[in-house]
């Protein structure tokens, strides 16, 4: 990351000629980059770890992409990848580094940080993790009334649910299918929404929760986990003709079918989980970045730890090229630069995900997690104020619903938006039946040709169409919105693995030139620490005059509601 002496990236000789460039090329349609110009393609596509990275449809020319690679460098770039992925203390407000990218090293590399090589300890951990797996596959893991466990419900919220979720998603056709099964759940509301569906269907007897949370202090998961460890209680220490065992003690129920992941063992222990039990790992992984180690637990349940460590393999072909490869074929860096023009010298603030594939499903409230709060950022690093936006409002879909959704607004509305269409190149080979192998490939050819054609009049607005015959203005396209399009040669745990480390990286470029910390989030205690207070003065222990006329006016709402019975 830059050092303290640096200037804010405005003041960079760099970001003052993209400005001049901007003033230039923001009136030129994206149409009209493209023109007759057959090797823009070429010229702005890269490959690499099964990904292809295609930025032709930037609203930007090579001499952008010039001045973008010389922000970069004065920004540092190059050496705060080196810091980044050496361990230096990336994360100032912390004072920790950030080594999600240690997670995935092969268990031949070394890493010495502070004077200790961190692989064996990451090693270590991913074994501890493989005996739990390995235990539940074989359904070896009995719960208090000596059932095998069959479900699993992961309790944990933000970076300890997302990740997780998104990917036990997208590789769920790599289960294994020799193994006792187990199934894999989420609850991650506070309000038990979740959690209740699950404690209505689900059997005590052989369900286990995995109290996800590397702090171990969060209120969303900590009310989840009461509730459950209430549940279990109450079914398991009666009898009832539900249960056909003895009645058993209260700490082996809890033993038995919880499994603590965190970064503070103190706290899992105090809360009960059973000491050989508790996953741990470190605090210089950030929750956001934290799929890769122990909270990945849930997707080793569904998908085994060989297609695990294939997941952290890709990843880690993408950290290879990450800190190897010249920035200007470097598809983190460039990815993070389209972002940078766009946000910061067309004035572009809205970014869509937009997956053309139904396993990507969660991928983009994912990204909304990693870019938003990673840089959601408005003070440098210094502490100073910025000047220049930041991180974009990021929201997406999966693109085939979402052009029925709000691609209308993409189209036709008052926003300039930069899309990011995402698909697998092939899908369904190994469908066994030769006719539903037959009709799924026609869809996925179907999705494709949505996906391309969506981003194709995206740019070309009208001029995509045939008959540019006279039509009244409700029925023109003005197109000139800008997309990147990445393609994964085919979904597997590798890609995938690279696909998120590729989003990983360019939130990390950003933030090295936006001159803000990607891996602290202080914007969101304050807001849980209001609601304890709201909470306090709902349930009638405080002050409500102290409140603001609205809040009173809910919480009495909230209170007459109460009244009403
Ligand atoms: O949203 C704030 C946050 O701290 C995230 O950064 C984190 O992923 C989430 O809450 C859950 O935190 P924990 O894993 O400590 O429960």
């Amino acid at each position: 990351m830059a050092s303290a002496s640096r200037a804010t990236p405005d003041k960079l000789p760099a970001w003052q000629a993209l400005k001049q460039h901007a003033d230039e090329l923001k009136g030129v349609h994206l149409k009209t980059l493209f023109g007759s110009e057959s090797s823009r393609w070429t010229h702005f596509t890269r490959h690499e770890a099964g990904l292809t990275l295609d930025l032709s449809k930037q609203r930007w020319d090579d001499d952008t992409l010039e001045h973008l690679l010389a922000l970069a460098h004065d920004a540092g770039v190059p050496s705060a990848i080196d810091a980044l992925l050496s361990g230096k203390r990336v994360n100032v407000s912390e004072n920790r580094p950030a080594l999600h990218t240690a997670l995935r090293l092969p268990a031949d590399a070394t890493l010495n940080v502070e004077g200790e090589d961190i692989v064996a300890g990451v090693q270590e951990s991913l074994a501890q993790m493989e005996r739990l797996v390995c235990r539940l596959h074989a359904g070896q893991w009995r719960g208090a009334t000596g059932k095998p466990i069959r479900h699993v419900v992961n309790l944990g919220v933000g970076g300890s649910d997302l990740g997780p979720l998104m990917v036990t998603h997208a590789l769920a056709d790599y289960r294994p299918d020799n193994i006792h099964p187990v199934e894999v759940h989420f609850a991650s509301t506070m309000d038990g929404s979740q959690l209740a569906d699950y404690l209505g269907r689900l059997n005590p007897e052989t369900t286990l929760f995995v109290l996800s949370s590397k702090s171990f202090t969060t209120i969303d998961t900590l009310s989840n986990a009461n509730t459950a460890r209430d549940w279990l209680l109450g079914r398991l220490t009666q009898h009832s003709d539900f249960v056909s065992a003895p009645p058993v003690s209260a700490e082996l129920i809890v033993r038995q079918h919880f499994i603590g992941v965190s970064a503070s063992p103190e706290k899992m222990s105090e809360w009960g989980i059973a000491p050989d039990h508790q996953l741990k790992f470190w605090e210089w992984v950030g929750g956001r970045y934290s799929l890769w180690g122990t909270i990945g637990l849930p997707i080793a349940l569904v998908v085994g730890m060989t297609h695990f460590r294939a997941l952290l393999a890709g990843a880690h072909a993408m950290d290879r090229h990450f800190s190897e490869a010249p920035m200007e074929d470097n598809l983190p860096v460039l990815l993070a630069l389209a972002g940078i023009w766009n946000v910061n010298f067309l004035d572009i603030r809205a970014h869509s995900i937009l997956p053309y594939d139904g396993r990507l499903e969660y991928f983009a409230a994912y990204l909304e997690q990693l870019e938003m709060e990673s840089n959601g950022k408005s003070v440098t690093r210094q502490g100073q104020a910025v000047n220049y936006s930041t991180c974009p409002v990021l929201w997406g879909q999966l693109g085939p619903n979402a052009q029925h959704a709000f691609y209308q607004l993409l189209h036709q509305g008052t926003q300039s938006v930069v899309c990011d269409f995402i698909a697998p190149l092939k899908r369904y080979d190994e469908v066994e039946d030769p006719d539903t192998r037959r009709h799924l490939k026609a869809q996925h050819r179907l999705a494709l040709a949505n996906c391309f054609a969506q981003s194709r009049v995206l740019m070309l607005g009208d001029d995509a169409l045939e008959d540019d015959g006279p039509r009244p203005e409700h029925k023109r396209y003005r197109g000139n919105q800008p997309s990147t399009t990445v393609l994964l040669d085919k979904l597997t745990p590798t890609t995938l693995g690279a696909l998120i480390a590729l989003y990983e990286h360019k939130v990390f470029v950003q933030a090295v030139i936006w001159d803000i910390n990607p891996f602290d989030q202080w914007g969101v205690e304050l807001g849980k620490q209001i609601a304890t207070d709201t909470q306090g003065i709902i349930d009638g222990q405080g002050d409500i005059t102290r409140m603001d006329a609205s809040s009173r006016g809910l919480i009495e709402a909230f209170w007459a509601a109460e009244q009403d019975g």
